[in-house]
């Protein structure tokens, strides 16, 4: 079984790696992450599972065994923009061995287990993660969806069929094994944990709009620049968040015309917070966006602020966290919240029984070419795995 894992480990491992960051390009209907679809396809066809497809590019390949609503695992193979090796394809490789560890132990699962790999997990392309797990649900409309378009233009209802989907139809329960992306395991000398709760956030578009101008004849104090009025919003919305003990990112802008000799015309950039609880989050948004719109305010120019995504919190069934991290030969496994969103987190809000399992990071970095799991971690995530979908399907 190791070799199962570490055989799948390597196949991937050369797939739209950056040649020079060592990070992973794997955004949704790009060449790479197709690959990664064909591969997993190839996978399933090889342990003689049915592969079942959605319109929005979501897979499930089944092992049809037993009866009655099925056990779901998996994750999804995307990528954020040059981003660790581990972040999704964790989940679903492990998924794929422990399938095999189940075969190979000879066990007989009174219900069918089925492998998943959602698309455009990390809103990479269209802006909206979970989006393939969203559709699937109804928790986002195909209206909505068809028209998000990605950095060239391209809309969603290009490149994707449609939205129907009835891949969860006969699910009872889901488990999602991922990557920690944080330092709680390793803190407490654990290799696997179980998920608690994931923290609300939300993704939010910050629009400045100001005046191009010549960058040498334009005297200073009669600039309208947008470039200012977002600088200051980035300071303000860290220094919001640490006072808040919360988090607030801007990790994407977009400058217009972005010349290196012209004050810019419009600055658009995104934030991305998260917050212990929902009203944490609203007091910090608003926060920032006072702050925004007051220095908007001296510098001339302005600002409108569009949620593009908000999710609510998510607590995880806490008898099935319970039931999974109970019980074994080594002790309990410490069960941990995350400020990371997850398709757990929308098939659990969906109403779908979900567990998550946690796999060690040694340094706790994530969406980074840094990113990283000790091989014997990643297998003792495979056992986990295994122990805990026979647990469920038996
Ligand atoms: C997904 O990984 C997210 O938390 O942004
Ligand atoms: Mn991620
Ligand atoms: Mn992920």
């Amino acid at each position: 079984m190791p070799d199962d894992f570490e055989r799948m480990w390597a196949d991937l491992a050369p797939i739209g790696r950056s040649a020079s960051s060592g990070g992973y390009h794997r955004s949704p209907f790009t060449a790479p992450e197709r690959e990664l679809d064909a591969w997993f396809v190839e996978q399933a066809d090889a342990r003689g599972l049915r592969v079942e497809r959605d319109e929005i590019g979501n897979v499930v390949a089944w092992w049809d065994v037993g009866s009655g609503p099925g056990v779901l695992t998996g994750s999804h193979l995307d990528s954020v923009l040059d981003g660790g090796a581990y972040d999704g394809p964790l989940g679903v490789v492990s998924a794929l061995a422990a399938v095999d560890a189940l075969r190979e132990r000879g066990f007989a699962p009174a219900r069918p287990i089925g492998v998943a790999t959602f698309v455009e997990e990390e809103g990479s392309r269209f802006g909206i993660a979970c989006l393939g797990s969203r559709l699937a649900t109804g928790a986002m409309t195909w209206e909505a969806a068809r028209q998000l378009r990605d950095r060239d233009g391209v809309p969603f209802g290009d490149v994707v069929a449609g939205a129907s989907s009835s891949l969860l139809a006969d699910v009872g329960t889901f488990v999602e094994l991922h990557v920690e992306q944080g330092r709680d395991l390793v803190d407490r000398g654990a290799a696997v944990g179980v998920g608690s709760e994931i923290w609300p956030h939300g993704r939010y578009r910050l629009d400045f709009a100001g005046e191009a101008n010549h960058a040498g004849t334009t005297r200073m104090e009669d600039r309208v620049d947008p470039m200012l009025s977002y600088a200051m919003s980035a300071l303000a919305a860290n220094k919001q968040a640490r006072l808040a003990g919360q988090r607030a990112t801007f990790g994407r802008v977009e400058v217009t015309p972005n010349g290196t000799n012209a004050v810019p015309s419009r600055v658009t950039a995104w934030l991305d917070a998260r917050c212990a609880t929902e009203d944490a989050l609203a007091e910090l948004v608003g926060a920032i966006e006072r702050q925004a719109i007051d220095r908007a305010g001296r510098d001339g120019t302005t600002l409108s602020l569009t949620a593009e995504s908000v999710s609510g919190p998510v607590v995880f069934d806490p008898r099935l966290a319970a039931s999974v991290a109970a019980d074994h030969a080594g002790g309990d496994w410490p069960i941990i919240p995350t400020a990371a969103g997850h398709d757990a987190g929308i098939l659990s809000a969906a109403g779908i029984p979900t567990a998550m399992l946690f796999v060690r990071n040694p340094t706790g970095v994530s969406h980074s070419p840094a990113e990283h799991a000790e091989m014997a971690d990643c297998l003792a995530g495979v056992s986990a795995l295994a122990e805990t979908l026979e647990r469920l399907s038996r």
